[in-house]
């Protein structure tokens, strides 16, 4: 009977053994996991390094210009940085009369008097995926920026990017401009904003562009 029980408990033993062996035949799967792992990691690791090639155009200059001028100094900021340009267009173009400031009924007069109004933007919307950097110029209307910048500004996320703003003015400073598109934007990285002249050098908006890093 002990004889008996011992080569039950020995062929017992063999098939726990031959079972465990089995479990190690399984473990090259693992690796093949691995491999398909990294192999996943890669294609992430290349999906980045594709976001980081966007960084070439990680700067964007964002504008409005009613007559032309801001638009000449946004392309000049473009041109020395290397960025890619938005314009933003109103929906409805501010015609001359819009554009009257001695006209208390004019539409500007109407909009800038209103710190509410939110003129409709125009121009198809812009994505915002790979830019760290935007500079966001506008004419000064009656001492502030236009309203359709702070439609702008509601309208998108600035997480993670660094605004700077830029103005050009028959010759009022930036003022409070700066500051209220932050607050309304209630996103991304304010920079100290900057007027700039109509007939801004390369080697003067350089040695702005310079200053703020
Ligand atoms: C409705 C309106 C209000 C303006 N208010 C001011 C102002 O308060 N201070 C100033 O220096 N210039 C003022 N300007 C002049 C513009 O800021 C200036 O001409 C600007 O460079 C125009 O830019 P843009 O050609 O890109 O529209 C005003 C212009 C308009 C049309």
């Amino acid at each position: 009977m002990k004889k008996l029980f011992s080569i039950l408990l020995t062929l017992c033993l063999i098939i726990g053994l031959t079972a465990c062996s089995g479990g190690t035949s399984e473990e090259p799967a693992e690796p093949e996991n691995e491999a398909a792992a990294s192999e996943e990691q890669a294609e992430e690791i290349k999906e980045e390094g594709d976001n980081t090639d966007m960084s070439e155009k990680g700067t964007l200059v964002v504008y409005f210009s009613a007559t032309g001028t801001t638009k000449g100094v946004a392309e000049k900021i473009a041109a020395v940085t290397g960025a890619n340009t938005y314009e933003i267009k109103a929906a409805q173009k501010y015609t001359d009369a819009d554009l009257d400031w001695h006209d208390s009924n004019s539409r500007t007069t109407h909009e800038q008097n209103d710190a509410s109004a939110r003129p409709e933007i125009g121009s198809e919307p812009v994505s915002l995926d790979g830019y760290s950097t935007i500079y966001i110029g506008y004419p000064i209307w009656w001492g502030e920026e236009p309203r359709i910048m702070d439609t702008f500004v509601e309208a998108y996320d600035f997480d993670g990017i660094t605004m700077i703003p830029f103005c050009t003015s028959g010759g009022s400073g930036i003022g409070r401009s700066g500051k209220n598109l932050e607050e309304n934007a209630g996103s991304g990285t304010w920079l100290e904003g900057e007027r700039l002249g109509s007939n801004a050098s390369e080697d003067e908006l350089k040695s702005w562009i310079e200053g703020l890093k």
